[in-house]
Order: structure tokens, then sequence, then C-alpha cells
């Protein structure tokens, strides 16, 4: 099984595991507890999912039409950006970093833990 490492937006590591092959990396995060939005719910209709992948990018199912026409409407895109909904899993292992973006899409999708974050000083980020 791939592992798979994430990291935040402030380049800290959030959450590290082993997943099945064919996981897209938003259910990796959801699985492994990293703080990756997805205002779509995953079916590819916005760009909150969005994740740059450091390593193991080649490794990524290929992107699709759909994929790149939302990509193009996220902050930020770079050479190894993917929508984490999108892109899956083969047998390799993979280190990617939530965007800033998806990050926030996640704490408007939790408002419990964005105001314990707040509330200890950690939300939003200085
Ligand atoms: S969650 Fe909306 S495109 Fe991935």
């Amino acid at each position: 099984m791939p592992k798979v490492t994430i990291y935040n937006p402030r380049g800290e590591k959030e959450a590290e595991g082993e997943v099945e092959r064919g996981t897209s990396l938003l259910e990796a995060s959801m699985k492994l507890g990293g703080h990756h939005g997805s205002a779509c719910g995953g079916v590819c209709a916005c760009s909150t999912c969005h994740v740059w992948v450091k390593k193991g990018f080649e490794s990524l199912t290929d992107m699709e039409d759909g994929e790149a026409d939302y990509l193009d409407r996220a902050y930020d895109v770079k050479p190894y950006s993917r929508l984490g909904c999108q892109a899956q899993l083969a047998d390799q292992d993979v280190v990617y970093q939530i965007t800033e973006e998806s990050e926030n899409t996640w704490y408007d999708e939790h408002p419990k833990e964005r105001h314990e974050a707040e509330a200890k000083g950690l939300w939003p980020p200085k």
C-alpha cells in the first residue's frame, strides 16, 4: 500500500499513513486527518481540494479535461498541482501539501474545529 505524507500550507507535517491503491488524495486526507477542504463534495465541480504534489506526481492517475478546467480556477496553480478528489494513488508513495485555499475551506466546513483553533490562537495562521 502506498504511504501518504501530508503537509499543511505552512509546510508542517499534518498527517501520514498508508492507504489502499486507488484512493484519492482527498480520501487519504480524510482518512488520515488532513485539513483538506472539498466544497463540492469531491465531484470535480470546484477547486477547493487543490494540493501541490511534492513527491510521486507521475504515479498518480492522469488528469482529465474536467479536472484541468477546474484547476485553472484555483489560486497559485503550479506544474505539480492536482485536485485532490481526482488524483488517485497507485503503488508509489506520495507527498503533498494542502493549499491555503483548501485549508480555509476545511475550516469553513468544520466550524467547531475552527472555534477551537481560534480559542487556542492557532487560527487564523500568523
Ligand atoms: S472537492 Fe470540488 S473539485 Fe475536488
